[in-house]
């Protein structure tokens, strides 16, 4: 009797701490770290998952469905738990397949009635079936000017990916997965807005630098970076376009795209128009067209008519340097001996992406439009898409990098700042102070 009763006191003394650190512990905001891998040019940021937790490298893909990982081997946690195909988190992530019966031993991967879904890989453009399952996952929060304490998402839905075939070819080097923060329900940023009610917003800055690293943060709050008051104030804004089909290898037909397409409607440099099809600047109806985000493609790929039109004019506007043999894959490289420099990077014309309308611009200075391919040698960093491509133009890693992007699900738009040099800050200049 005694004994029973003391069990009692015990688990509620226990409910009532959990209670009040759950209190106490509400996040206004979630940050992820991260990285750029030198050697493959990814951007990639490390999670603890599991019971007891254990560091997990990914690759980010901003426009993908949700997180993948490799785990049908080695994979221990107490707290792992598959995802049934009746449960609505199954459904409301587009799953269509069930494993109704997976022979034991059941472990991470392999369970009867659980959730199937396609974990893709961007660059290998490969996928393979996956278990959906919950774990738990510890995260920095932040409350948008430095880093503050660890929280725990009890169960964070992620895709449990067999090792055999494995998916993790052409990731970089320690890589477990990929982490999608994509436009879908079950992407990173949709299931932390769920887990701690707050907006599905969430901002992307990319370092340029493989040795400092930069930031992703969860949520609604004013961004900070070093010697530079709320980036915040600085943003401009553009409609996210939905494209009714994805652009992805292996989906379903009915799928509409995970990634972040927005309205691309001239492109100007120093000022003079690029003539362009406009027609290619649309998304038709199979979900070709148009101009996405991307953090796999390290620099801008544009369908071949817009690359040649661009290359054209930029190297009118470049008449007076020198021009050097070109380095792959870049097209149109030029010395930079005697070029002197500006805050923004090497002084060459600016590159204007007009927007919805052409009064909002996103612009690129010569440190994202130029990539220093050696020592005294500058290439313009675009790419050649070649004729008929899905994604008539593609921004990429190098483009995006040191410019803060915030992608805002509620309101369909995407907040963007063009070069953060011009603020005398950039994107490794986040307050990492809390240790991780
Ligand atoms: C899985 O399904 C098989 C076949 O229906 C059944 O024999 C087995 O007991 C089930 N295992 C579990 C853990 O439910
Ligand atoms: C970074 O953040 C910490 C904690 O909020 C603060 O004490 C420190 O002054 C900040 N550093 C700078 C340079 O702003
Ligand atoms: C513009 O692009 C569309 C779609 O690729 C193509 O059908 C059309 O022929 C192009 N127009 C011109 C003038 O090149």
């Amino acid at each position: 009797m005694a004994y029973s009763s003391n069990l009692l006191f015990l688990s509620f003394f226990v409910l009532t701490i959990s209670q009040t650190q759950a209190k106490t512990f509400q996040p206004k905001a979630l940050l992820l770290p991260v990285t750029k891998d030198s050697s493959l040019l990814q951007y990639t940021t490390q999670i603890k998952q599991r019971t007891p937790l254990v560091p997990i490298k990914l690759t980010i893909d901003v426009g993908g469905n949700f997180m993948w990982e490799e785990c049908e081997k080695g994979y221990v946690s107490s707290s792992y738990r598959p995802v049934s195909c009746g449960s609505k988190i199954c459904k409301i992530s587009r799953s269509g397949a069930c494993v109704v019966k997976c022979p034991p031993p059941h472990v991470p991967g392999c369970h009867n009635d659980s959730c199937s879904h396609l974990s893709y890989n961007p660059f290998t453009r490969l996928s393979n079936l996956g278990e959906l399952a919950t774990d738990a996952v510890s995260i920095q929060s932040t409350d948008g000017r430095s880093s503050g304490p660890m929280v725990l998402v009890p169960g964070l839905l992620f895709s449990c990916t067999p090792s055999t075939p494995s998916l993790l070819r052409g990731l970089f080097s320690g890589a477990k997965g990929i982490a999608g923060l994509g436009r879908s329900l079950v992407s990173l940023p949709s299931l932390f807005a769920s887990a701690f009610k707050f907006q599905r917003i969430f901002a992307m800055c990319l370092s340029s630098s493989s040795q400092s690293g930069g930031v992703i943060i969860f949520g609604d709050v004013p961004y900070e970076f070093q010697l530079k008051k709320e980036v915040s104030k600085s943003l401009m804004y553009t409609p996210l376009i939905h494209n009714p089909k994805s652009t992805r290898r292996f989906y379903s037909k009915d799928d509409p795209s995970t990634d972040y397409f927005i309205c691309l409607t001239s492109i100007k440099i120093n000022s003079r128009e690029v003539p362009l099809n406009m027609s290619l600047l649309n998304i038709d109806k199979e979900g070709k067209g148009g101009t996405k985000i991307s953090t796999f493609d390290p620099y801008t790929v544009m369908e071949r008519s817009i690359f040649t039109a661009v290359l054209k004019v930029f190297m009118e506007k470049t008449e007076g340097m020198t021009r050097v043999p070109s380095v792959k894959p870049f097209q149109y490289c030029i010395s930079s001996k005697n070029l002197g420099s500006t805050r923004v990077g090497p002084p060459v014309p600016t590159i204007d992406l007009g927007l919805h309308y052409k009064s909002v611009s996103w612009k690129i200075y010569g440190a994202n439009s130029m990539v220093q391919v050696k020592d005294d040698v500058l290439c313009l960093g675009f790419v050649d898409g070649g004729l008929n491509p899905r994604t008539s133009v593609v921004v990429g890693g190098h483009q995006l990098e040191d410019n803060l992007l915030q992608f805002d699900l509620v309101k369909r738009r995407l907040g963007f700042t063009s070069s953060l040099l011009f603020m005398q800050t950039n994107c490794a200049n986040f307050n990492f102070t809390s240790s991780v």
